[in-house]
């Protein structure tokens, strides 16, 4: 592994057991973060982002399993943990922020405690943890934050609240940053200074950061990298200069041109890729986004296409039109 690969992803799949049979919901996953970048993860809604991001801090629901692959976090699998290890690389390394902050505050008790007690492995009194608590909400932009740390979650805003869990995420300075869509839920002035405020700390502490979204513009503003995922697959990844100036994939070219912001005409309704995601539970043969692509051919039905070189290193898509165009 290169010494300056943080997390690596390999050949990593996930399924649900549901109801109506196993759900396949992540297959043959490859991707790499190094240290200190920022990687954008990004496709619709029920394409596995959630479970992706969950996953690499060891997160899984009950009815989930790994069964296959591996996430190696420092060279060391996560998927292998025991529940000390991974709440040991949860609690020093890995930190995570929600679409939802209440997801990660604690409803009944104080900012202060919950930022107190999330320092627990730290050396220090409980007065400089509290300094220190009181330091990181005001470097978040918490007004009056030495104050602020006897309120309550409720007491704050809906962007005020996001600034807490980013504080909190950051007070134990981890080495990666896995962030799950923490603007979606926020209007758009207070998402820009959310990603402002996410891009100066990252430059500050030099983390790395996983920042899911579906929004392109807000992964363009903020990654160095970005990952296409589509039903369960990477379809395309690369440099986000390289992927959005010139997207290989038809899945990736479809979602630019939905993209309120690049559009060239105004229009009142926002255009969607037509067709549905696939069934996970039985999942089709051959290319996956065969049956919602504008440029389908006889190989994308019957056989799977794999990551294959683009023109530019480090870029990647997997589509057959690239192998037809004689680069694998
Ligand atoms: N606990 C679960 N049980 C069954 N299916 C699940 C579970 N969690 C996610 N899924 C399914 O896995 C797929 C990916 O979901 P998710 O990772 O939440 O996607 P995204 O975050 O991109 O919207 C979807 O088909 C979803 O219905
Ligand atoms: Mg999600």
């Amino acid at each position: 592994m290169n010494p300056e690969t943080l997390l690596q992803v390999q050949n990593l799949s996930i399924e649900f057991g549901t109801s109506s049979g196993r759900l396949r919901a992540l297959r043959g996953i490859d991707l790499e973060v190094p240290k200190g970048r920022i990687m954008g993860l990004v496709g619709e809604s029920g394409c596995g982002k959630s479970t992706l991001a969950y996953s690499l801090s060891g997160l899984l629901a009950g009815n989930g399993e790994v069964s296959g692959g591996a996430i190696l976090f420092d060279g060391a699998d996560v998927t292998k943990m025991s529940d000390k290890e991974l709440r040991d690389i949860r609690g020093r390394r890995v930190s995570m922020i929600f679409q939802d902050p209440m997801t990660a505050l604690n409803p009944v008790i104080t900012i202060g405690r919950q930022m107190l007690d999330i320092q627990y492995r730290e050396p220090g009194t409980n007065a400089e943890k509290r300094a220190r608590a009181a330091r990181m909400l005001e470097r978040v932009g918490i007004p009056d934050a030495a104050a602020q740390l006897g309120s309550y979650p409720h007491q704050f805003s809906g962007g005020m609240r996001q600034r807490v869990c980013i504080a909190m995420a950051l007070l134990t300075k981890p080495d990666l940053l896995i962030a799950d869509e923490p603007t979606t839920a926020l209007d758009a002035t207070l998402e820009v200074q959310i990603i402002e405020l996410l891009r100066e700390l990252q430059q500050e502490m030099d983390c790395a950061i996983v920042f899911v979204s579906h929004h392109l513009g807000t992964v363009a503003e903020l990654c160095d990298d970005v990952t296409l995922m589509y039903a369960g697959e990477v379809v395309e990844r690369g440099s986000v200069r390289d992927v959005f100036h010139n997207p290989a994939h038809p899945y990736t070219q479809a979602l630019l041109e939905c993209d309120p912001a690049r559009m060239k005409v105004a229009t009142r309704q926002l255009p969607t890729i037509p067709g549905m995601l696939p069934n996970l539970v039985d999942v089709p043969q051959g290319c996956i986004f065969a049956s919602r692509c504008q440029h389908v051919w006889e190989r994308c039905r019957s056989a799977h296409p794999h990551l294959s070189k683009t023109a530019t290193v480090g870029h990647r898509a997997a589509c057959h039109l690239l192998d037809a165009e004689g680069r694998t």
